[in-house]
């Protein structure tokens, strides 16, 4: 078990290098077995979420090589069973990716319903069915178990009722191999949808319209292997930038798209950071106090969910009360008993948070309770005063590569350690 250390204060100051997108990876990993061919991934994130993906496709037999740190080769030419059991499931969600892909190349997919963060209540994954039942798969959920089969898979028009990333990837993974036209209407618009749609097409997909809300699939017999680079993390790069305004520092986050940062620069700004944009980096700073401000989550081109924790973590030091409205998930306040223990003053009422500005955090043990709040504990830890200690840092490491080098690199006093190292553990 292991825990990060953070003592507070430091103003995060330099540069630092976004990985490549987990949200893009982890569909396009599983991707590769819609190919009888070898695909070539460049700028994959070394984070915990993709080697359990690489984990699943080893145990399909596809031949998994890492060519560097960020390039892997794998080779789907021989697959064994389409089954992903539950042991290499659970540790993400994405692992659901398996069921449009295996059904695309098979006609057949055995996969455990998958883990990931748990934000309080279920994540129900009936849009993900619905699309897969259009197109001719039988169906059916047994003990934990989705076990799809399809003589084949024929084209259809599909409305999805929500806006889910989850199914707009999950039902285009199948619909590439589909006879005839997939139309997907109300389909998630945000930037990994598209980069998936690029790396299929590049595979010789049809696939047009990804990232608006309505995608059109003309299914294909056969795709080829590829060499693809994987897009920047929108949330990587926008936590680096919320770190950036949260501390008064002034850092240049380099390897982004920009256009993807739209929604966060724009709540940055008026909360008083300094924010300018270049080509493909973005300069964050701040000098004056941090003013309140207003932020509601939404699907993409909206305030992304995902930046949710970090951005009320910030405006927990701002002057004014701001109001932050989760439009997405039904529960992501959970975090916000662990803020408290740092003496934040918030009042959650079901989707909506209150944030009253204090003039200062103080450290405290607090835990990772998903992903995104771990990375919000961090960014509390680094602006409080003293030491903060996060506890179940294995949810922060399925998201952010090389987290404690790079916020190192920028002046941060954090360091990891195993709870068989800690002093004070020893001394209880
Ligand atoms: C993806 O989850 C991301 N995960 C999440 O990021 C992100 O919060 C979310 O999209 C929204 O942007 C991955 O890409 C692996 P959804 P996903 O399906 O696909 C409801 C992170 O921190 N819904 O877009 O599971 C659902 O309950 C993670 O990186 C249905 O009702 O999200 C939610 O309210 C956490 N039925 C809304 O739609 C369904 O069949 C959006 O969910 C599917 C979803």
């Amino acid at each position: 078990m292991e825990k990060y250390i953070v003592t507070g204060g430091s103003r995060l100051h330099g540069k630092v290098t976004i990985s490549g997108a987990k949200n893009a990876a982890v569909a396009i990993l599983p991707a590769t077995v819609l190919a009888r061919d070898v695909c070539v991934l460049e700028n994959i994130p070394n984070i915990s979420d993709v080697t359990a993906l690489l984990n699943i496709l080893r145990a399909l037999g596809a031949r998994v090589r890492l060519l560097d740190k960020t390039t892997v080769e794998i080779d789907t030419t021989h697959l064994t069973e389409p089954v992903v059991p539950h042991e290499l499931a659970k540790p993400l969600r994405a692992s659901y990716y398996f069921l449009g892909a295996l059904l695309g190349r098979c006609g057949r997919a055995d996969v455990s319903l998958p883990g990931g963060c748990n934000f309080g209540g279920v994540r129900p994954i009936d849009q993900h069915i619905k699309g897969f039942r259009a197109l001719g798969a039988e169906v059916s959920v047994n003990y934990g178990m989705v076990h799809m089969t399809s003589e084949a898979l024929v084209g259809e028009h599909i409305y999805f009722d929500v806006v889910s990333v989850g199914a707009t990837m999950n039902v285009m993974l199948a619909a590439v191999k589909a006879r005839g036209v997939t139309i997907l209407e109300n389909a998630a618009k945000e930037p990994h949808i598209v980069d998936l749609a690029n790396f299929l097409n590049s595979m010789g997909a049809d696939i047009r319209g990804a990232g608006t809300d309505v995608i059109k699939i003309h299914g294909v017999d056969v795709l080829h292997g590829t060499e693809y680079s994987i897009i920047p993390d929108q949330i990587e790069a926008g936590t680096y930038m919320v770190a950036a305004a949260a501390t008064g520092g002034d850092v240049l986050v380099e390897n982004v798209i920009p256009k993807h940062l739209e929604s966060i620069i724009d709540k940055l700004r008026r909360a008083g950071a300094t924010v300018e944009e270049f080509d493909d980096a973005v300069r964050v700073s701040r000098t004056g106090r941090l003013q309140h401000v207003n932020v509601k989550t939404m699907p993409h081109p909206g305030f992304p969910t995902d930046m949710q924790p970090q951005m009320t973590t910030m405006l927990c030091c701002a002057e004014g009360t701001s109001i932050v409205s989760e439009g997405v998930w039904d529960n992501r306040f959970k975090y916000v008993d662990e803020l408290r223990k740092m003496g934040a003053n918030i009042q959650v009422d079901g989707k909506v948070a209150v944030v009253e500005g204090v003039e200062r955090l103080t450290g405290a043990p607090v835990k990772a309770l998903d992903l995104r709040a771990g990375a919000a504990m961090l960014i509390a830890g680094l602006m409080a005063d003293g030491i903060t200690e996060v506890e179940e840092i294995h949810h922060i490491e399925r998201g952010y590569s090389s987290l404690v080098d790079k916020l190192r690199s920028l002046g941060a006093d954090i360091r990891k350690v195993s709870y068989d190292d800690d002093p004070l553990r020893e001394a209880l």
